[in-house]
């Protein structure tokens, strides 16, 4: 039995991901839970004729505690989406809320699930889950995920409409956070190789960054990615599951991660990285989560420039994060 959870199910991301995840045949049960509208999304939902049932749940009732319970993977994109202007780090303020809310309920009925926080800003939004966790004695390193999905998937796309490589087969390790500066493409590191210029590397690297933006600002108003975010997030809950459920070895996914894991690989991490405690390096995901925690590879002169920029911002994200559950009484 595979039940896979996601909480925020009737948002803009949350429908098309449920969509694609009720498409997976590794899920037997698939929990829909939101404050509002999940009972009508579960229930559209449930006429698809894929091995998946598919339950919806409100708040009252014990809603989130049936939601989670013997969940094997939670993925939670619950929160408010930026509007033009914003920038992620605005969103803290509801969304940390938000988070700690539902990691509490995490701890207390599902401690062992495998989490994929989508809800931003993932560079913060990653520690409070964790906080949350340690603080109830149940967090595991190995399982909590942010997902960083989306920028490889831009980054693909981006740079394929340059190198005119097939998209589908480009692969380009994206780093460090997610958001503006943080988000580090190691062009470098493209596969198949491929050589940018650099007018070419600055101007991919920018958009990759700042891809986001592109999407609020064409939405005007109405929110930010979610149908691309969806797929991602899709692609991302497909590895973890076909890793920890179906036993398949050698997937390799970046993903922003708690570097602290034993055992993994997380120390050298962080030692290249100025001693930060999350980051988002390329994972090697095993039956049990991370198995594995890639160094960054060799980097260009540029690209190590991007990551001086980016390591004290990414500071100050996870302190932020940190301490919004560390401060509480
Ligand atoms: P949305 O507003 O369309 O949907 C959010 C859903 O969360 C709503 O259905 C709302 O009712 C629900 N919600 C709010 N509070 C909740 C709670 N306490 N418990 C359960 N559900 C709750 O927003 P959208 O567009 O789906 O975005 C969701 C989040 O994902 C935002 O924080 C956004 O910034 C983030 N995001 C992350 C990306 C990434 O790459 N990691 C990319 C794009 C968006």
């Amino acid at each position: 039995m595979v039940k896979a959870v996601v909480l925020g199910a009737a948002g803009g991301i949350g429908q098309p991901l449920s969509l694609l995840l009720k498409l997976n045949d590794a899920i037997t049960e698939l929990a829909l839970y939101d404050i509002v509208n999940s009972p009508g999304v579960a229930a559209d939902l449930s006429h698809i004729n894929t091995p998946a049932k598919v339950t919806g749940y409100l708040p009252p009732n014990d809603g989130l505690k049936n939601a989670l319970t013997n969940a094997h993977l939670i993925v939670i994109p619950a929160g408010v989406p930026r509007k033009p202007g914003m920038s992620r780090d605005d969103l803290f303020k509801i969304n940390a809320g938000i988070v700690r809310d539902l990691a509490t309920g995490i701890a207390n009925y599902s401690p062992d699930a495998y989490v994929l926080v989508i809800s931003n800003p993932v560079n913060s939004t990653v520690p409070i889950i964790a906080e949350v966790l340690k603080k109830h004695g149940v967090f595991n390193a190995k399982k909590v995920f942010g997902v960083t999905t989306l920028d490889i998937v831009r980054a693909s796309t981006f740079t394929s409409s340059v190198s005119r490589a097939d998209p589908r087969e480009v692969r380009v390790p994206v780093v460090g956070g997610h958001s503006g500066v943080t988000i580090i493409p190691l062009l470098s590191q493209i596969s198949p190789p491929h050589t940018f210029n650099q007018e070419e590397i600055e101007s991919l690297t920018k958009r990759i960054q700042f891809g986001g933006d592109e999407v609020v600002k064409a939405k005007d108003g109405a929110g930010s990615a979610t149908l691309s975010m969806a797929q991602a997030g899709a692609r991302f809950a497909t590895s973890i599951l076909n890793a920890t459920v179906k036993g398949e070895s050698g997937i390799v996914e970046p993903s922003y991660v708690c570097l602290d894991a034993d055992g993994v690989g997380g120390k050298q991490v962080r030692i290249a990285v100025n001693g930060l405690s999350y980051f988002s390096s390329n994972i090697e995901l095993g039956k049990n989560g991370i198995e594995k925690i890639h160094p960054l590879g060799d980097l260009s002169e540029y690209e190590n420039k991007l990551l001086e920029a980016a390591i004290p911002e990414l500071r100050t994200n996870i302190n932020k994060g940190v301490s919004f559950i560390t401060d509480e009484s």
